[in-house]
């Protein structure tokens, strides 16, 4: 991406500051795993999306008129032998095209001075721990000095309002990365799956941590930095616990496996499920289950396009799982009642307990506004049949061309009285990545087939 992007944003994030407004927005700390040793550093979504610049120890300022002020860690030979290069605030303006920078030890005296006639100081609300105390540590001052003229920002605003809704419309750079975070992902999910079988057949034991070994080869294969988030893989009974991470236990032929890992690439996020057999064939009883979730996920995709509603493609999905088990008798029709019933009671949620998707971008669960913001006086209550506790209702988000969310179905079927046996610990979830478009969607991350036939072919290879 172009330094010319990050300035596009920053001004018109600017627009929304007010002539006198002033914002503060720090990158993330770095995070100590263990004695002497970290977590990989990664950035701030928000910050890294306005000026493109990764490393910690920084923060960006912004002021209503446009001008954008940086703050970094100097250069510093000795520091730079161990922790390798920094760019330094002399080169910055030039390489991230910010109109000015500093090194952060002069953060706080700047700011001060900055706030000063301020009318609204605007940072991100809730999201780093001990900024708002940093914040009014710097307003202090100022509110001590108003006897002699100073002047004390009148309003703290959250700088997550304007720049979720930023975020959350994908431009043509964003979609980009990300269909190409979508291949790499789905890349890696293929080699998995035709690792598994080919260790199989070749009598080798499989374990979940070399399937997962799979996904990461791939992913840094083709340059992603990381797994956008930690990767599941399950095999058999692991997938009907929902955040199960890839662990020891063997992957036994006859067995599905439910993989649900991507990677991310230059800052964005893939996400990606597939459920496949460990051998490479499904059995009766699998196919049944797998080929009712991709049709839901099927209905979903097909509610997905510009003027629904984000809720739409969820309830698609639902009315075709909760009809479907009814027809394959994971529900007796004799206990629960018909369709309606099924949905007006929730009894699906014993077997699909999550919702249909999330919005996806720089953080996987990425930020944005699920209901729709010019109807948000519209709330109304009703009593869940499930919990009897109050919801309030208000009315979901409309998709717009340019967002991404995922569609992400499934099915968990833990043994219970009254559950037929042949479906227990069965866990299928199939999940892909959606943008919006002008006629529909684009799914991002069908590299990787879904169909159960398509599976079964290529992992025969
Ligand atoms: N992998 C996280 C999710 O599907 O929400
Ligand atoms: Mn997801
Ligand atoms: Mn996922």
């Amino acid at each position: 991406m172009t330094t010319a992007t990050y300035a596009a944003r920053r001004a018109r994030l600017a627009e929304h500051l007010g002539a006198q407004g002033l914002a503060l927005l720090p990158t993330a700390p770095e995070q100590q795993r263990n004695r002497d040793a970290d977590f990989p550093y990664r950035f701030d979504s928000y910050f890294h999306y306005l000026c493109g610049f990764s490393e910690p120890g920084a923060w960006l300022l912004i002021t209503g008129s446009g001008r954008s002020i940086l703050f970094c860690q100097p250069k510093d030979l000795e520091r730079e032998i161990w922790d390798g290069y920094r760019l330094g605030p002399d080169a910055a303006p030039a390489a991230l095209g910010v109109d000015e920078a500093y090194p952060l030890s002069e953060l706080d005296a700047r700011v001060s001075t900055l706030l000063d006639g301020c009318e609204a100081v605007w940072y991100p609300f809730a999201t780093h721990q001990g900024l708002e105390s940093r914040v009014q540590g710097w307003l202090q001052p100022l509110r001590d000095r108003v006897r002699y003229g100073a002047l004390c920002p009148g309003a703290q605003r959250d700088l997550c309002e304007p720049l979720d809704e930023m975020r959350l419309i994908k431009d043509a750079h964003e979609q980009n990365t990300m269909r190409r975070a979508g291949q790499i992902s789905a890349g890696a999910h293929i080699r998995a799956m035709q690792t598994s079988a080919r260790m199989l057949r070749a009598g080798q034991e499989v374990r979940e941590y070399h399937l997962e070994a799979e996904l990461l080869h791939e992913f840094r294969r083709h340059g992603a930095q990381a797994p956008a988030y930690t990767s599941i893989v399950a095999a058999g009974a692991n997938a009907c616990v929902l955040h199960y991470r890839a662990d020891t236990a063997l992957v036994r032929p006859g067995q599905l496996v439910l993989i649900d890992a991507g990677c991310e690439l230059d800052g964005y996020a893939s996400d990606i499920t597939r459920t496949f057999p460990a051998n490479g064939r499904f059995t009766g009883p699998q196919r049944t289950l797998y080929d009712l979730v991709l049709a839901s996920q099927e209905a979903a995709v097909a509610a997905t396009r510009p003027g629904a509603r984000f809720t739409d493609p969820h309830d698609a999905a639902v009315a075709v799982l909760a009809q479907g088990m009814l027809d394959v008798g994971l529900l007796d029709k004799n206990k629960v009642g018909g369709l309606h019933d099924v949905i007006e009671k929730r009894a699906y949620f014993q077997f699909y307990m999550h919702r249909t998707g999330h919005w996806l971008g720089r953080d996987v669960h990425d930020c944005g506004a699920y209901t729709e913001p010019s109807e948000i006086g519209d709330a109304s209550t009703r009593l869940d049949a499930l919990t009897g506790q109050t919801i309030v209702s208000r009315p979901a988000r409309i998709l717009r061309e340019g967002m991404v969310l995922t569609i992400e179905p499934g099915i968990y079927v833990r043994p219970a009285p009254g559950v037929p046996a042949h479906f227990h610990d069965i866990g299928i979830r199939i999940e892909d990545d959606a943008l919006v478009t002008a006629q529909g969607c684009e799914l991002m991350s069908r590299g990787v087939p879904v169909q159960a036939d398509a599976i079964e072919a290529l992992m025969k290879d």
